[in-house]
């Protein structure tokens, strides 16, 4: 049975872990933590393995401390994920993932979403993965673009139920970027009011370092962090393409998932994330010029000399009305295509709403289909164990 080690004086907090974690669950004062990773683990002797120590330390001024102790936990029991529970995300995010923290806990988090992050802190540290910026054998976050050479093909829908998706699986550790610069809508499509924009952060000092780039993000009911493009067209003018470069390469120091909401086309915006890409999405709506415009942009990938990133062919609003099959798609394209998402109306109702399908994480077909994107990029997702074992504990979690 596996356990879970908890250094808190919040009888509240230590609640919610316990019904989170549903496994054995030791909990001390912080007071009570020993110095070394090996007699914390002995004190808890009896309750099963430790899988995870979760280290509070909000409002005192044991953070230093708990750092050293994630530290050598790190050094010493790589296995073990070590999370913090701050109310100073922000300041203390680049020391903490230096020192192996798997993920940072903001203390009021909800019931459901602290069951994700420890889950996912268990799994990722069990994997050997390590889990931190520092120690991940992939040490920088996967960056990942969705692109296509026309607009109204289904960007900011791929787009924003990706981030979604990945949030669910790492609700502190995903952050999309709207791109589409002057006309974007991603923040619509999210049913966000941002108080800051890409303007604020190349006006201020959001590209000075990662930690002040954080403090100019939205965040999402699910966790995921967005940054959003301008609210003026006429704003969009100051932004460059090096302003997109630096800001992308800060947040992939950062979180786990960058995920790039683009403008139709290539434009400088565009190829400035594609220098910073890992993955890149190619969309393309189920008609001839889209087609062809998709063909033309594998053409130019393959003439400009960009670092390799893993491509990944997205047809989008698939049904039979218009006389062409997806057989017809690969062969003028050349190579197969990964992903077919269906028409549905159900897709155009949730634009509407402001709100992705995979937020709701439904079981019907058009959820399944953007679920294998997600699946596609996150090594839980699409597991049948982990849907179940959500879908069976959202209701009752919150
Ligand atoms: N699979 C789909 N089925 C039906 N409508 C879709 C689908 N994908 C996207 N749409 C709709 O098409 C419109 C344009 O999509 P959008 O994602 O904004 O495209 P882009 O970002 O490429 O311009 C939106 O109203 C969206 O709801
Ligand atoms: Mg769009």
């Amino acid at each position: 049975m596996s356990s879970v080690i908890l250094a808190s004086a919040s009888t509240d907090l230590a609640r919610r872990v316990r019904l989170a974690s549903g496994d054995n669950l030791f909990v001390l004062t912080p007071e009570q933590v020993p110095t070394g990773p090996a007699q914390l683990l002995g004190l808890s002797n009896g309750t099963g393995p430790v899988q995870a120590v979760m280290l509070d330390v909000t409002g005192d001024g044991s953070q230093d401390s708990s750092l050293g102790l994630a530290e050598r936990f790190k050094e010493q029991f790589p296995h073990v994920a070590v999370l913090l529970v701050t109310d100073k995300p922000a300041e203390l995010g680049l020391p903490a993932l230096r020192a192996g923290v798997r993920d940072l806990i903001e203390p009021e988090l909800p019931i459901n979403e602290l069951r994700w992050v420890i889950r996912r802190a268990i799994e990722t540290s069990a994997a050997g993965m390590g889990g931190s910026a520092a120690n991940d054998p992939d040490p920088v976050g996967r960056v990942i673009t969705v692109a296509s050479p026309k607009g109204g093909v289904g960007k900011t829908t791929l787009a924003t139920n990706l981030a979604v998706g990945l949030a669910h699986q790492s609700p502190q550790g995903t952050v999309l970027v709207d791109l589409d610069i002057q006309f974007g809508d991603v923040a619509a499509a999210l049913d966000l009011d941002p108080a800051y924009t890409l303007a604020d952060v190349v006006h201020g000092s959001g590209l000075r370092d990662v930690t002040a780039l954080k403090t100019l993000l939205t965040k999402h009911r699910t966790g995921l962090h967005v940054l959003s493009g301008v609210k003026s067209p006429v704003e969009a003018d100051d932004i460059t393409a090096q302003h997109v470069a630096t800001i992308i390469g800060l947040l992939k120091s950062e979180f786990r998932y960058v995920v790039i909401d683009t403008a139709p086309g290539m434009g400088s915006h565009t190829l400035a994330a594609l220098d910073h890409t890992t993955d890149l999405v190619l969309v393309a709506s189920l008609d001839v010029p889209s087609v062809r415009g998709l063909r033309k942009e594998l053409q130019l990938l393959d003439e400009l000399e960009l670092p390799p990133a893993t491509r990944h062919i997205a047809v989008n609003m698939v049904d039979r009305s218009g006389g062409l099959s997806l057989a017809d798609v690969e062969a003028t394209i050349e190579r197969k295509v990964d992903f077919a998402i269906p028409r549905s109306p159900k897709v155009i109702a949730s634009t509407n709403r402001g709100r992705p399908l995979l937020e709701d994480q439904a079981r019907d077909k058009i959820s399944r289909d953007l679920e294998q994107l997600v699946g596609r990029f996150s090594p839980i997702a699409v597991r049948k164990s982990t849907l179940s074992w959500t879908s069976r504990h959202r209701g009752a979690a919150s």
